[in-house]
């Protein structure tokens, strides 16, 4: 029996699924400094006009260029699993799908928007872009893509990672990429960082702050920014991942899921996984759908909503998100790529619309369950993945429980083989359990007090 679900080439969608024309209550826009909407030529600084085009877009469907499509289809579908070994593993009467992003040539799901967002750079004629990185994956699915297109790469790599992950540097070089950790003395938010903390571990917002700097002060227009998480363009190119997930139950016989599950930091991959699905709920379905994060840096579970900047140092628009507050420094942990304080403002819009049901869980949860997958369906989950699998082994057991056999549909966004440091760590027993208590996020949400309510 096959327990993997294949589509062939020609099932790859054909389009990109907008959540923002569906929304309830639709989308507050990004503010600029003097809190008026921003401006387009305030985004033209540092993205292309076809990728600001499809951030303020609110059709339904966007076609996916056929170039990308052929980019695309070097991984992609990719595999939808039947985690039979797992169900045995737990014993349970749940049936559990996993969507496996870590088929990639940089193992996550990342690449999906790296190669569309190079694409829309090169044919607007720019010659670099500039980005920051968590645990690395990002960095490498950009790196793989701008050596696509012929593209140079520069990627701030958050320190506490560029030291725990190596590899993940080694790969980005190998793509041609330079790598540097952040803060740098590279840029004046880097230099600021260092002048304040020497021993600074870094946060995907000071390193937002470093590209983003690089990307202005360019001033040619032949240097852009690119992000891997957060905004609406990335949240869109993600949607490849549920669209061809539901045609894979579809095609494996299996009724819609009844709970979709996936990680978040800026939540791409969740919103790649689920949208889709959010889509059925708004037409009234009963799935629910568990975004994943670690208790230690819990926007949406513990923070609020609220207009607030995407990095620390002030370079973007306000955003209207799920945050913790700009200058919250996320403690060092092993998923690297969930260190961030805010949240993408299309999943803060749908959790706000009560269609999302968070959940934060706890690293020693997550390296528990990150083994539990690993000895029974094969693959190494990257630890931001394991938050997923957690959750669903929780509620794999809850259904056991009740005796009921509930469809868990996860998403697997990306491979640990380049996280085995934190697995040894793991293993060593050096890691802990830290909730983020309610008096620092207090504190730390003060330094959104200046920024516009929202009513
Ligand atoms: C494997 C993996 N999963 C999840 C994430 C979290 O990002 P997002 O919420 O945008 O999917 C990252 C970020 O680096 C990642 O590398």
């Amino acid at each position: 029996m096959n327990d993997r679900i294949f589509l062939s080439d020609d099932e790859l969608p054909r389009a990109w699924y907008n959540l923002a024309a569906d929304l309830p209550g639709g989308m507050l826009p990004p503010l600029g400094p003097d809190g008026t909407p921003a401006r387009l030529e305030q985004l033209a600084a540092i993205f292309p006009e076809e990728l600001i085009a499809q951030e303020m877009c609110g059709d339904r469907w966007i076609d996916i260029p056929e170039d990308v499509r052929t980019l695309l289809a070097r991984w992609r579908p990719s595999p939808l699993h039947r985690a039979r070994a797992l169900e045995a593993a737990l014993g349970t009467t749940a049936r559990i799908y996993y969507k496996n992003e870590s088929v990639s040539p940089a193992g996550s799901h990342k690449p999906n928007t790296a190669v569309a967002q190079a694409y829309y750079n090169k044919r607007a004629g720019v010659k670099k872009l500039t980005t920051e990185t968590g645990a690395g994956q990002w960095g490498s699915a950009l790196a793989f893509a701008t050596a696509l297109f012929g593209l140079e790469c520069k990627v701030y790599m958050v320190k506490s990672s560029y030291d725990q992950k190596p590899y993940r540097k080694m790969m980005m070089q190998t793509w041609g990429a330079s790598c540097v950790p952040s803060p740098s003395r590279e840029t004046q938010a880097g230099r600021a960082m260092l002048a304040e903390d020497p021993a600074c571990p870094g946060s995907l917002g000071i390193a937002i702050s470093e590209a983003v700097e690089e990307a202005v002060a360019d001033g040619s227009g032949k240097t852009k920014y690119a992000l891997g998480s957060v905004l609406n363009h990335v949240m869109l190119h993600q949607t490849v991942i549920g669209l061809e997930a539901k045609k894979q139950l579809a095609k494996a016989g299996e009724r819609e899921p009844d709970q979709v599950i996936a990680c978040v930091g800026g939540g791409s991959n969740f919103a790649g996984l689920a949208f889709p699905y959010a889509a059925d709920k708004i037409a009234g379905s009963k799935v629910e759908i568990i975004p994943v994060e670690p208790e230690s840096c819990p926007s949406l579970t513990k923070g609020s909503f609220l207009y607030d900047l995407g990095d620390v140092a002030g370079m973007t628009p306000l955003l209207p998100m799920y945050t913790l507050g700009h200058k919250f420094m996320p403690p060092t942990m092993h998923a690297g790529g969930l260190r961030y304080h805010g949240m993408s403002p299309l999943v803060s819009a749908g959790l706000k619309a009560g269609l999302f049901s968070p959940r934060a869980v706890s690293q020693l949860d997550c390296f528990e369950a990150g083994v539990v997958f690993a000895r029974s369906e094969g693959i190494i989950p990257a630890p931001e993945s394991s938050h997923a699998i957690a959750q669903v082994i929780k509620e794999a057991n809850k259904a056991t429980a009740e005796g009921k056999d509930t469809v868990i549909l996860c998403g697997l966004s990306g491979h640990g083989i380049m996280d085995l440091a934190g697995y040894a760590a793991y293993f060593a027993g050096e890691l802990s359990n830290y909730a983020l208590p309610p008096e620092v996020i207090a504190r730390s949400l003060a330094c959104t007090e200046a920024f516009p309510r929202i009513s």
